[in-house]
């Protein structure tokens, strides 16, 4: 049977838009091919106003409208006035994609959007570092008291399988560990500089093409990285940790002559994330450390990222993403909905 789902969008930037240029050009295809139609029928955002359509909206005028004015156009019979809240209470939408800003320091609000979501009986998929980082346990309780599903597969490493590798092909495995390179903009820096150039000079480059956090700290200090940190280690140990307790030191004190003298010795610097489990005890940590050039992390280049996960059963493996561009955050949350799609089609 052909399904429709209703979403509802809260924030409309750069992963909104471009989820909503992929289903432009997509849905037709899954219609067909999957008998389920993706409609977005509500978006709110903080400042470019709000649309609502229960017949869904039209995402080509919404994306006209901000890429003309920057807003969404108060002419659209579309346009209203809604709140977060609001979008939330709407009875005919079922998945709420939470998309809003990283808040590094608590999660919030993004954090209480998905709370609310859950508790209006919607299934819930985020690409917001925040909440996973700092309330997974909590909200994955709630997800399940409620019967509903909370996915974030796009929080790290974009839409390289990660959580749901982990959640569908390792069902009987233990994670004692993982070890990674999770932040662009700092593996980029590090691998510019290896290549001779400054700090500022490799930053300046970092920043012309856009992947740098609107507060550089966030990325040069580690911060970003400590998030994906927690994530990992709430979801993989069940740690109930917060990326302020990550043992954290970013890049900022390296040099290109640190770089040199690595390479003299026959290693790299990567900002290497990591996170172990021992019986009940665990410990994560996002630290810049040299690395024998022949160790797989180390081929870690730009924008690349990579992550190593040890497991009893499994064995150890690494699983590497190629120069994600935001296509493939925006994808992550389409994959997010295909299985909420499969699940629901097996109850
Ligand atoms: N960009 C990436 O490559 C990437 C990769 C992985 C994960 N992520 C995560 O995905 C999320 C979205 O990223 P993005 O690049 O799309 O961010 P963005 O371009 O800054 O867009 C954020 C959107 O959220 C809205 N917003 C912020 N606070 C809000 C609030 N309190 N209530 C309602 N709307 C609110 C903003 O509204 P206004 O438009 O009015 O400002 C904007 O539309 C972030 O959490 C980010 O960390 C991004």
């Amino acid at each position: 049977m052909h399904k429709v789902i209703n979403i509802g969008l809260i924030g409309f930037g750069n992963v909104g838009q471009e989820l909503a240029r992929i289903l432009l050009e997509k849905q037709q295809g899954w219609a067909a091919k999957e008998s389920c139609t993706f409609q977005v029928s509500a978006i709110s955002t903080r400042s470019r106003g709000a649309l609502v359509n229960r017949q869904g909206i039209d995402l080509k005028r919404a994306l006209d409208d901000i890429n003309q004015s920057g807003s969404f156009n108060i002419e659209n019979p579309d346009y209203k006035l809604l709140t977060v809240d609001d979008l939330i209470n709407l009875d005919f939408i079922d998945v709420v994609i939470e998309i809003t800003t990283l808040n590094i320091i608590n999660g919030q609000p993004a954090a209480d959007h998905i709370k609310n979501a859950l508790l209006n009986g919607k299934d819930v998929i985020t690409a917001n570092k925040g909440p996973i980082a700092f309330y997974y346990g909590d909200l994955q309780a709630l997800a399940e008291k409620v019967g509903q599903i909370l996915l974030f597969e796009g929080t790290v490493m974009d839409c390289t399988p990660v959580f749901n590798l982990v959640r569908e092909t390792l069902p009987a495995c233990a994670i004692s560990g993982f070890r990674g390179i999770l932040n662009s903009t700092t593996n980029y820096m590090l691998t510019e500089m290896a290549a001779g150039e400054s700090f500022e000079a490799a930053l300046n480059k970092a920043q012309e093409q856009g992947f740098v956090e609107s507060d550089p700290a966030l990325d040069l200090d580690g911060w970003d990285a400590a998030a994906k940190v927690a994530a990992l280690m709430n979801v993989f140990f069940n740690a109930a940790i917060t990326p302020p307790e990550i043992d954290r030191e970013g890049i900022t004190a390296i040099s290109r002559d640190d770089l040199d003298k690595a390479k003299q010795a026959g290693e790299t610097i990567k900002l290497l994330c990591e996170g172990y489990r021992s019986g009940d005890e665990t410990y994560g940590r996002v630290k810049p450390v040299a690395i024998p050039i022949t160790q797989p992390l180390a081929q870690i280049q730009g924008t690349s990222s990579a992550l190593t996960i040890y497991t009893d059963l499994a064995g150890t493996f690494t699983i590497e993403s190629y120069d994600p561009q935001i296509r493939q955050t925006a994808y992550a949350l389409i994959s997010d909905l295909f299985a909420i799609v499969r699940h629901s089609r097996q109850l």
